[in-house]
């Protein structure tokens, strides 16, 4: 079915988590946000729109390879998001069958518009709808921020960030003028951070202000650099709160190994913490936002 560019087309409930760089915590930022609100009473969606399907790791679903993601996108059948894990969070899987995506939308530029008609249909049934977005898959990029209503940038404050950061500017930018007029960035934050002082964490906020300039768009909060937590959580599954949690009930290691139980960082606490954190002021912005004017 053909559409016309004109009219709106976003989803009001929806933000995407994209970045103009690879590897700066969209996907565990997007999972820690959809699973903290989930956690919180709301119903939410998270669409893994990466064909490299990485929030399966971090919420431990199975996934179909992005199979039924693709199918909708690709030939507009009805999108049926799993929600066997957590009550609350539904969830359509992203991977490798989404690579067919990309040459199938520079054949068809109307498909710019196919992720909002495979959601518009079953969008009422949540309070907040998350889209996991690749690293920069530019096309796939256009069709998620025309579908999207808000966007959370993350980003570290490096040269190589600048660089990301522009790219995604350009892209909020030529997809406002194009699709989307009302696209709007929620915020943008900076992570993880080596070290433990709030202090130097409070200056990388500053930092990143200064390089977008615009202090009001950055996240107050700087998750703490911690990779084996980190990726302790994504092999098991488990948020970082969850992750907290099951550390708290656990044995300590020096029983735990005597028992062949599984052994848990203490470490993890204040790594949940950030997250929480982090995700109270995406959500306390995005319910400011969604208020009528
Ligand atoms: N607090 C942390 N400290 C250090 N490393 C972390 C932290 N949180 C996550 N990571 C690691 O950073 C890497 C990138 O995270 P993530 O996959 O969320 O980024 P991404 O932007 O989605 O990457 P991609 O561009 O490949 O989609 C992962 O290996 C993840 O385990
Ligand atoms: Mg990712």
């Amino acid at each position: 079915m053909a559409h016309s560019l004109e009219g709106v087309y976003l989803i009001p409930q929806c933000i995407a988590f994209v970045a103009g760089k690879g590897g700066v915590l969209k996907t565990t930022a997007a999972t820690q946000t959809a699973g903290l609100a989930a956690a919180g009473g709301w119903s939410v969606l998270l669409v893994d729109l990466d064909p490299q399907g990485n929030a399966m790791f971090d919420l431990g679903y199975r996934s179909d390879g992005g199979a039924g993601l693709a199918d909708a996108l690709m030939r507009g059948t009805p999108l049926r998001p799993a929600s066997d894990r957590r009550d609350g969070l539904a969830y359509v899987a992203g991977g490798p069958a989404l690579d067919e995506l990309a040459p199938h939308l520079a054949l068809h530029p109307e498909a710019i518009h196919a992720l909002h008609n495979a959601l518009e249909p079953i969008a009422d049934a949540y309070d907040l709808i998350v889209v996991d977005a690749p690293p920069r898959e530019l096309a796939l990029r256009r069709m998620i921020l025309t579908a999207a209503h808000y966007l959370v940038v993350p980003s570290g404050v490096d040269r190589a960030s600048r660089v990301g950061l522009a790219d995604a500017a350009a892209s909020v930018t030529e997809i406002r003028q194009a699709t989307n007029p009302d696209l709007d960035v929620l915020g943008v934050f900076a992570g993880p951070v080596g070290a433990n002082s709030h202090q130097i964490r409070a200056r990388v906020v500053t930092r990143l202000g200064d390089l977008i300039d615009d202090h009001d768009l950055v996240l107050g909060t700087v998750v703490r650099y911690a990779p084996l937590i980190a990726e302790e959580c994504r092999e098991r599954g488990l948020l970082v709160g969850e992750y907290a949690d099951a550390a708290s009930r656990a044995q300590p290691w020096y029983e735990a190994i005597k028992t062949g139980s599984e052994t848990y960082s203490r470490a993890a606490e204040g790594l949940a913490a950030d997250w929480q954190l982090l995700v109270d002021e995406i959500l306390a912005r995005f319910v400011k936002l969604q208020e009528p004017s």
